[in-house]
């Protein structure tokens, strides 16, 4: 009910914890507020349609394939940690989806600056986080990890403001009746810059630059999570994965229609939710249905983790079961019991994109490897703005004898 009460409203996000991310993302989707969100949500949200999402399969499927090439190389060497490999791929598959840019961003000896910038913004964002005296900003800035922090984001704001300016000027020759390079599929940015309200006013660049930022942000790092955990909790469940690897064959030619594969997606969202809280600052009186009462000024967190694994919500939460997804259960439990997306007015946009990225990128992984749990390198879970773990999440790759693909 609580968790309920905080999602269905509209209450803005928390500046504290939400103000790390702000100096990058500045006033996207993610962190914007009142009629600004309102006038943008609705201009993004034909970006997300299904029509437009099917074109990226094809961008996923090639992501994953190089993917497997690279573990296919790497398998031998001992554990691989999950999540660096994983995140690239993750972020290469947005790149492409974003700007249509292919920068190489898998391959070992990667150094596109952007893609670094990408990287090491994050990590000091998480840095950071951890380290109470740097949350002053006044303290930070004069850091070496806050100035190394607002030089990546100088390369990331000069970076998308370069690319944008030079897909205006596309356009305008495009329009003028010029010859232009045509992109094989409408990325992020075409939407961007297409999009206008009802009064004929699109974005402005800084708009733009600010939307870019945070799909980058929020879209890589939270798949990466999800996909990690997810090979994580089928190694753990060994009789489970078996069972994903069967269907494989079965539904090779719909992409996206892997029933047995998509219980076990949901239910190492439940298990493992990459993003474990969320915040709001309480704007209107809101009374709850047992008496409490959240007040104007209020800072609350609906933690996603917790709710997840309560044993009140669920039977015996700590047990791997994806039967708890089957249309059956559903239909018993109330919707605010599984949000790894959030749910009500400021749910996740990117839910079908990530949804699809999952299934494309698991099916032709577990196609190919069998995935076992490192036992001399237990996970150390942290949630770090995701969740993610300290030292790496090591997993045993190995090849599946005969891989007769597709
Ligand atoms: C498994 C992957 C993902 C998970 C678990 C996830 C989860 C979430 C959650 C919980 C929120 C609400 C955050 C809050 O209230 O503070 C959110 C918002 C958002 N997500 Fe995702 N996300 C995922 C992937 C993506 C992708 C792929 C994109 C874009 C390409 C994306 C873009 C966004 C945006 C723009 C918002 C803000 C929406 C708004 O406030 O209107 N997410 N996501």
């Amino acid at each position: 009910m609580t968790v309920k009460a905080i999602l269905s409203s509209a209450e803005p996000k928390d500046e504290w914890t939400y103000g790390f991310i702000k100096p990058w993302l500045g006033d996207g989707l993610l962190l914007s507020r009142g009629p600004k969100w309102v006038r943008n949500r609705k201009l993004l949200t034909p970006g997300f349609h299904f029509e437009i999402l099917k074109q990226y399969a094809k961008v996923f499927k090639e992501c994953a394939e190089e993917l497997v090439e690279k573990w296919s190389r790497q398998c031998n060497e001992g554990s691989l940690e999950m999540f660096h490999h994983v995140s690239l791929m993750t972020l290469d598959s947005l790149m492409k989806c974003t700007f249509s840019l292919d920068v190489g961003c898998q391959t070992v000896k990667n150094s596109h600056p952007y893609i670094n910038a990408v990287y090491y913004s994050v990590f000091l964002t998480i840095q950071r986080f951890t380290k109470p005296l740097h949350h002053s900003d006044l303290i930070y800035k004069y850091t070496s990890s806050g100035r190394n922090y607002f030089r990546a984001l100088h390369i990331l704001h000069s970076q998308s403001s370069a690319v944008i300016e030079s897909r205006r000027k596309a356009l305008e020759i495009e329009k003028a009746g010029g010859l232009i390079q045509k992109r094989k599929y409408i990325d992020f940015l075409d939407i961007l810059l297409s999009a206008k309200d009802e009064d004929g006013d699109g974005l402005t660049d800084q708009e733009i630059r600010d939307e870019v930022d945070t799909f980058m942000f929020e879209g890589h790092d939270t798949t990466a999570s999800a996909i990690s955990w997810c090979l994580y909790n089928l190694a753990k469940n060994s009789e489970h994965q078996k069972k994903c690897q069967e269907e494989i064959p079965i539904f090779q030619d719909d992409l996206n229609s892997i029933p047995y594969l998509t219980l076990c997606i949901k239910e190492s969202l439940r298990i493992s939710p990459p993003v474990p809280v969320i915040s709001r600052k309480i704007t209107k009186r809101i009374d709850l249905p047992d008496g409490r009462t959240f007040l104007p000024g209020m800072t609350v967190s609906a933690n996603i983790y917790a709710l997840h694994h309560n044993k009140h919500v669920w039977d015996d939460p700590e047990t791997f079961d994806p039967s708890r997804f089957l249309a059956e259960n559903v239909q018993q439990r109330s919707p605010y019991a599984f949000v790894p997306f959030s749910a009500g007015p400021r749910n996740c946009i990117g839910q079908n994109f990530a949804m699809s990225e999952m299934k494309i990128t698991l099916m032709l992984v577990m196609h190919h490897f069998e995935f076992s749990i490192d036992e001399s390198k237990p996970p150390n879970p942290m949630f770090a703005l995701i969740y993610r773990t300290e030292g790496g999440l090591y997993l045993h790759v190995k090849k599946r004898q005969p891989a007769t693909l597709f």
